[in-house]
């Protein structure tokens, strides 16, 4: 349900909003909070009732953090240990959140599956995970198309719940601005619970392996022992101290209004921080370096994603780096890369030799889903596991080939028992897909598969 606020009266303005020209910046034109506002932009819902998109903003303006810079600048510090090749980060979590799934048994199975795969991932690679949920504020979603028509009918895209409803109605596809507030708020009750399971006893909160089995995979003495073995070591490893570091929070960078609104000057440094999360990403469709995504970003001190598809050029992603990341502060910018397992091996190797040659310090992290989405039966969106698994092998090969320490995996995943991806040990089927598919947008991992996506990172580690 939606919170319900009188948004007649129009609070004074935030952040100091400029009214400059569009295209009239350029780098050394001083940034704002609002900036963004003055460059072409993309992805952007469009908003009937432009007050209420103000009054909400101003709204969430006022309410508090939910991250604090001091945080930020310690997670900073942290990811700096990923560009000397100490540390690996784990960084997953839905594609899109849903207000309805912000539920204590969602949460706290989507974290304990997470410490197991950190377990397995750490105790492999003989090194710290640090765990960057896609959670507390992934609400906001890119599509390649504006409009879906059904039987005739077109309407908007749904572009996530901050923004508009996935129901196929004119009412619910009608971006509305109080969403934001109620994005705001679960995230916040999300966050709560994250950060009270952070510091909890591990030990307290077991959950039981619970083996599936699908309608169209095979029996379940194929894979039992396999994966109780595989769950009875994730368990034990999950509650070792490496694995039970605190869980940071994430999410795209999609929805500008909001992001802007969560955008505070700390008193300490005087630098802007967006405190609805530790990090943020751009994504594919966003990352043009004349936009506005663009803009926004350069302005703030959090550590920052860049996904890379395969048709991004090395000229691209530096002049990206160097943008983003002028003083050159190690921890601040990590590569995304999702280019698809049959692209991967001609296209990454020429991206990292331009880095390296550039001396610019980043941290590399494989997003095996996005390059490797496909259509199954039905207008369902699938996944394959073995190609997930082979980008992200071929990930690893390549960066130790290299000579560069492949940083850390970005996944889709949940600690839901879905059927979204096909393969894994389950051997979950195309026939199986639409036995429990949940996502409100792309396919998932579930929780077995995640917990093998770890154990085969580990394998294929040396
Ligand atoms: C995502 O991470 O959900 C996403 C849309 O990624 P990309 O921008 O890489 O397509
Ligand atoms: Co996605």
């Amino acid at each position: 349900m939606l919170l319900s606020y009188d948004y007649d009266v129009i609070i004074g303005k935030h952040n100091d909003i400029s009214h400059h020209k569009k295209g009239s910046y350029n780098q050394s034109t001083l940034w704002r909070p609002s900036s963004w506002k003055d460059f072409p932009i993309e992805q952007n819902p469009h908003y009937p009732d432009k007050c209420a998109l103000e009054y909400f903003q101003n709204n969430i303006h006022n309410h508090p953090p939910l991250v604090l810079a001091s945080e930020i600048r310690s997670f900073k510090n942290i990811l700096s240990s990923v560009t000397e090749g100490k540390a690996f980060i784990l960084q997953g979590g839905d594609c899109a959140e849903s207000f309805n799934n912000c539920q204590s048994t969602v949460i706290r199975d989507f974290m304990f599956t997470f410490n197991q795969m950190a377990g397995l991932i750490s105790q492999a690679t003989h090194l710290p995970v640090i765990k960057i949920g896609r959670i507390a504020g992934q609400y906001a979603k890119p599509r390649s198309n504006s409009f879906e028509t059904q039987n005739g009918i077109e309407l908007p895209s749904f572009r996530g719940e901050i923004i508009n409803g996935a129901d196929f109605s004119e009412k619910s596809r009608t971006p509305d601005p109080q969403r934001m507030l109620s994005a705001y708020h679960y995230s916040s009750a999300t966050l709560n619970l994250i950060r009270a399971i952070n510091t909890s006893d591990p030990t307290e909160y077991q959950s039981r392996l619970n083996i599936k089995v699908y309608p169209g995979s095979t029996e379940q003495t194929h894979y039992m022992s396999f994966l109780e073995d595989l769950y009875k070591t994730a368990n034990y490893l999950s509650q070792k101290e490496n694995a039970i570091k605190p869980m940071y929070i994430s999410h795209e960078a999609l929805l500008l209004p909001y992001e802007e609104a969560m955008t505070r000057k700390d008193s300490k440094d005087n630098k802007w921080y967006n405190c609805s999360a530790h990090m943020v990403w751009v994504g594919e469709r966003t990352r043009d370096l004349k936009k506005a995504h663009i803009e926004y970003l350069r302005g703030i001190e959090n550590p920052i994603g860049i996904k890379c598809g395969p048709n991004i050029t090395s000229d691209t992603l530096l002049k990206l780096i160097k943008k983003l990341n002028p003083s050159q502060e190690k921890g601040k910018i990590v590569i995304i890369i999702r280019m698809g397992t049959g692209v991967i091996k001609q296209k990454l190797p020429a991206l990292i030799k331009s880095i390296q040659s550039s001396r610019e310090f980043v941290i590399w992290m494989i997003d095996p889903m996005h390059g490797n989405t496909k259509n199954a039966k039905e207008g369902y969106k699938t996944r394959y596991f073995t190609d997930i698994t082979d980008e992200m092998i071929q990930f690893i090969h390549i960066l130790k080939e290299a000579g560069v320490h492949p940083g850390g995996v970005h996944l889709e995943m949940t600690g839901l028992d879905v059927t979204e991806c096909t393969g894994g040990i389950p051997e979950i089927s195309e026939e199986d897909i639409s036995y429990r598919y949940q996502s409100l947008c792309d396919p998932r991992l579930n929780r077995m598969q995640s917990l093998e996506i770890a154990y085969l990172l580990g394998k294929n580690w040396n």
